[in-house]
């Protein structure tokens, strides 16, 4: 147990102290559960979202994407049920008003100890805000038809979206049109969602705001089965690429009363965090559940016409989906290793231990560290030329401080794959070193060949 917790605790620390993740508004005390990005960080998040787009989006010929907005016309969690359906059982300890999840509650209150608690009662997760300058707006025109008409529209109430799948959803028709896509196909977005969990914790496992990576896949409902395992496939293949440890990772089917009210099959992909088995990734079968609400509940036609048979239909959906913060700590946890004793070589340092994060090479914030051997002008002068021939290409950076060995190790600790180094000879042989980080093999290149040798190895 010991070891598991201090797997948690140096991850959280290298990335505090290597500036992956820092606790946000710090300089305030911080907000609780609140965490930025800072300049690797936001490097490793834009990796693996880059590596999703191209998975998911560029190497494939039946998704297209699309940037939805944040705030979106209230009916549509009108319809999508939302408004019904996403909340959470809430208990208050009676005595110092702690508030908690009721399915996640222990027996007694962790603040006080009481064991006195009001009755769960649903808390929807929505973040609510109001649209315009004052907070009672006109109220948006009473929606026709709708049962629950009047329950939210007075005072411009508008809500953060908790999932990105909406605008998947409501702009359907136009994403056909003009895409030109025939079924089956898939709609893919990137976007931060909001949700005011009740618990959040455990870094940045569970926060109030997030990202998520997904796609809705438009089928024939007869294909379901077919793509659902299509799609739970595609879910291992990211695993792999993203250097996840496949040994911590379950699939788990979810039974019947504890799925999404929109979901008619639900698998997780469920990781061993140091904290307990949890959700990852989520993969559903949305059936035509949303295309049918938004059509009853806005009247317009959503259905698809089949080009062959000028069949009419609603299209169902099998929805797989990622949550790119989980993504980061899953990474971070898989790739993390120290090494006892030190990792030497006859021009490196021994040191008791060392850190390599094992991160492959897409993922890597820094792809390529340029270190002169010394600080000599006559190698700093040439090191300068190549780091800025590199950079038209790869992230790189530039370290001139500290020995070689001690470089390198920096570079290990934030999983650099590759460190090149400029020496005296360098200046003779017109060649450097390049030290990869996982065999700590090293090569001597050519400089002119240098940018050649790094696209065959990021290829
Ligand atoms: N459209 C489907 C949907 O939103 P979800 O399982 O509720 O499904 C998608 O959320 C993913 O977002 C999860 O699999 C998880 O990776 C991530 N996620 C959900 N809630 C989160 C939170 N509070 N903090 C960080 N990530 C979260």
């Amino acid at each position: 147990m010991r070891e598991k917790t201090d797997l948690m605790d140096n991850v959280v620390n290298l990335a505090k102290r290597r500036g992956f993740v820092f606790p946000g508004s710090e300089i305030y005390g911080g907000l609780a559960n609140s965490w930025d990005y800072g300049p690797l960080g936001v490097e490793l998040k834009n990796n693996i979202k880059k590596l999703w787009w191209k998975m998911f989006v560029q190497e494939r010929e039946d998704v297209v994407g699309v940037d939805g907005a944040v705030i979106m016309n209230p009916r549509v969690w009108e319809a999508s049920g939302h408004l019904k359906e996403f909340s959470d059982p809430l208990v208050e300890c009676k005595k110092c008003h702690m508030r908690y999840r009721a399915d996640q509650l222990g027996d007694k209150c962790e603040n006080c100890g009481s064991k006195d608690f009001t009755q769960a009662r649903q808390f929807n997760m929505m973040f609510k805000t109001n649209l315009g300058p004052v907070e009672h707006t006109p109220p948006i025109p009473p929606f026709k038809g709708g049962e629950r008409e009047g329950v939210f529209l007075g005072g411009g109430v508008v809500y953060l979206r908790p999932e990105t799948a909406q605008t998947m959803f409501t702009d359907f028709k136009q994403i056909l049109e003009t895409s030109r896509m025939k079924l089956p196909f898939g709609v893919a977005q990137i976007g931060r969602s909001f949700r005011n969990e009740i618990t959040p914790g455990n870094f940045i496992f569970r926060t109030r705001e997030f990202e998520i990576m997904e796609i809705e896949y438009f089928i024939h409902e007869k294909d379901w089965k077919k793509q659902f395992e299509h799609w739970l496939a595609e879910q291992k293949k990211w695993i792999k690429a993203c250097g996840i440890d496949e040994k911590k990772v379950e699939y788990v089917e979810i039974p019947d009363g504890e799925r999404a009210h929109y979901s008619k099959r639900t698998v997780d992909t469920e990781f061993r965090y140091p904290f307990g088995q949890k959700e990852l990734y989520g993969l559903a079968y949305r059936t035509d559940f949303d295309l049918r609400n938004h059509e009853q509940a806005s009247g317009k036609n959503l259905k698809y016409k089949d080009p062959v048979s000028s069949e009419e239909f609603l299209p169902h959906v099998i929805e797989p989906t990622w949550g790119v913060e989980r993504t980061v700590l899953a990474v971070l946890l898989s790739a993390y290793e120290e090494v006892k004793g030190g990792r030497t070589t006859t021009t490196e340092a021994v040191k008791e231990e060392e850190i390599v994060l094992r991160l492959p090479k897409e993922l890597a914030p820094v792809k390529i560290a340029v270190l002169p051997l010394s600080r000599k002008e006559e190698l700093i002068k040439p090191s300068v030329k190549i780091l800025h021939d590199l950079q038209q290409h790869w992230m790189c950076q530039y370290d001139e401080t500290g020995s070689i060995g001690k470089r390198y190790r920096r570079q290990d600790e934030i999983g650099t794959p590759f460190c090149v180094t400029v020496d005296f000879d360098s200046l003779e042989d017109k060649k450097v070193t390049v030290r990869d980080r996982d065999t700590m093999k090293q090569d001597r290149i050519k400089i002119a060949e240098l940018v050649d040798y790094f696209k065959d190895k990021y290829a």
